[in-house]
Order: structure tokens, then sequence, then C-alpha cells
């Protein structure tokens, strides 16, 4: 089985293989953007390439993005312990193309990650693409429906269309954004998800996203298109690593086994993966391990918990992550810090 330090490196050494230039992290606490709270998703840290106010010396890149995703337009957290698969910290492996290669390049080569380096069977993806929206006066993408027929081997009737929802990306309010392609794949036992994607049932999850940016949207609402195309894609690390390792749950990967075994260890109880009713232990469990991660990376980078704006998010989710420890796991003493190390340990 592939481990998940194992999993990271390979998708940054495909790109690398394809001429994108490896760049490290960026904080989860955005340095000079007031339109964020934490860092949202990979792009962040190249919006000003987006917008055309900043230049790299490269016009590929690949990396592995520390993201928070607790306030603002991308928010999970209300998600996080109910279900397996949404975290408030997560990372996201991306790859880019600035001005250089669009949707193309970046529908085959995700195709050929996922199908032909990682083997995932062809017959359970679906990939979807965005139908237009006559409010935003924005047209159906024919152009990456056909593509995905064209350019892979997926099944022709795997390829379905989205609303803006979930197939136009935006950052936030306002920024770059465009329409974008889901990749999704069916875990269910017969092969029967289809109805599934985009469902919110772990049994279908999506896995990566490829947006195609064409566009800024500005205070008003209003969206223009940008001086060139962009490739930004999106894999959560969590996702990919519990599909791989043939897991239902992202709890139940190497990412968070030495996690729950220490939240197992203080509490002397043990989980068992349930969701849904009944599951209070298992629900503790999860929110706790997921906001260790987060508080852990958030106050790394410099976040500190406080009375008002990004400090009072943080400290929301201490208290979050204090109310599931005591009232589903009967911990009445201080024990977050003490999982620390775990977190240290794993990532
Ligand atoms: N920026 C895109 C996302 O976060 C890839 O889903």
């Amino acid at each position: 089985m592939k481990t998940c330090d194992q999993i990271r490196r390979e998708f940054i050494e495909f790109f690398e293989g394809k001429d994108h230039t490896a760049v490290s992290s960026a904080p989860v606490v955005p340095m000079d953007d007031p339109t964020l709270m934490f860092t949202n998703a990979g792009m962040n840290q190249f919006k000003d390439i987006f917008l055309g106010t900043g230049s790299r010396s490269f016009c590929r890149a690949v990396d592995s993005q520390k993201c928070i995703r607790v306030s603002g337009k991308h928010n999970d957290l209300e998600e996080v312990g109910r279900d397996t698969y949404h975290h408030t910290f997560f990372e996201m492996l991306g790859n880019w193309s600035f001005g250089d290669y669009f949707k193309r390049e970046a529908i085959a080569r995700a195709w050929e990650l996922l199908t032909e380096v990682w083997g995932l069977p062809k017959d359970r993806m679906y990939a979807t693409a965005f139908e237009g929206s006559k409010k935003e006066g924005l047209e159906p993408d024919d152009e990456a429906s056909e593509l995905w027929k064209g350019v892979t081997d997926i099944d022709p009737s795997h390829v379905l269309w989205g609303g803006k929802e979930d197939n136009f990306w935006e950052m936030g309010a306002i920024g770059p954004c465009g329409p974008c392609s889901e990749i999704h794949i069916d875990l269910t036992p017969d092969g029967s998800g289809r109805d599934l994607v985009n469902a919110g049932d772990p049994r279908v999850i999506e896995v990566w996203n490829l947006v195609f940016m064409q566009y800024n949207r500005d205070e008003s609402g209003k969206l223009t298109p940008l001086s060139a195309k962009h490739i930004d894609t999106g894999m959560g690390l969590e996702r990919i690593v519990a599909v791989l390792q043939g897991k239902y749950s992202n709890y139940d990967t190497d990412l968070f086994a030495p996690l729950m075994d220490h939240i197992a260890e203080l509490t002397g109880k043990k989980y068992r993966g349930k969701v849904g009713k009944g599951a209070e232990i298992d629900n503790g469990f999860r929110v706790v391990a997921d906001h260790a991660r987060m508080l852990a990376f958030a106050i790394a980078d410099g976040a500190k918990p406080s009375n008002d704006g990004r400090g009072y998010v943080l400290r929301r989710i201490l208290r979050r992550a204090a109310r599931f420890g005591r009232q589903h796991l009967d911990l009445h003493e201080p024990f977050i810090y003490e999982l620390v190390p775990s977190v240290a340990e794993t990532m």
C-alpha cells in the first residue's frame, strides 16, 4: 500500500516530469490578501499572476498547499466530524499553468495520473462540465465536455453536466474564477453510483477539480475576462490517499492513524468509524483530530486565538474541539495540546 508521503511525492514528481516547477506551500495565514482570512486554495499564492499584476520565472507549477476552510465562501465546518471526508484543514495537491497549456492538457494529464499512473478503474470515474448560466451570461462549457470524450478514454456516458454551485469555481466574493470540471470516483460495491455524483454521499466523492481560470469578479459582481487563460487544479490529499489506500474514510488512512490512536489512548475509547445517529463518540474523534491539525498549523503559521477576526475563528475551533471532547469523549481536562506531537509526527 502506498503511504500518504509517497502519494504526495508521486503527484509532485508526475508534474515535475512534465516541466512544472515544484513550489512550497504558502502559510495558512495569507500574507497580503485582505479578502481572505485563511488560505483556502492552492491558487491563492498565484492570484497576482491570474490578475496580471505579478509574474514568476516559470509558467507551470505544482505543489501541496496547506488549506483552511472555515470562513467566507469556502466553509466546510458544519460537515466536519459528521462525515468522513470534509476537513477544516487539509492539503490541496495542485498543478498550474500560467497562460501556458489549457483545458486539453489539464484534462489529459489528470486522467493519465489517476488511471495510468495510479491505476484507478476507468469505469468508476465521472467527469463534470459547466452547464452554463443564463443569469451570468455564461455559455455551457461544451469544449471541456467534448475534450473529456476526445482526449481520454472515459466512458462518454460518464461525462455529466453541473451547475454553478459545483462547476464554476470562485476564490471568494471577488477575485479570479472560471468554469471547472470535477472528477468523481464511484466507490459503491456494484458501481451503481451515477446518481450519487455531487449528492453528498461518501460512496461517490469528488477527488479533483480542474478550474479553467478565465474571469475576475469585481465588487459589483461583474465578470471581466482575464488577459490570459490559466489552469488551476486542486485535489484533496486526504481524499486521494483514502481512495488509493482502499479506505472509505479519510480518518482510516495513515494521515490520521497516529492521531486517532493517540485520542483512543487519551480517552480509553475506541474509534469505530460510524457516522449518523448513535455515532457521537466517532464524531468526537473526528472533530478533535481535524481541529487539532487545524489549530496546530494555524498557530504555527502565526495566527493566535483572540476576540475578533481570524483569531476569533481560531478560538471558536478551539472551543468546538474542547466541547466535542467534553461531551462525546469524556475529556474534562485540557487535552488538545497533548495531540500536537502526533500531528507533527504525521505531517
Ligand atoms: N481552486 C480550485 C479549488 O479549490 C482548484 O477547488
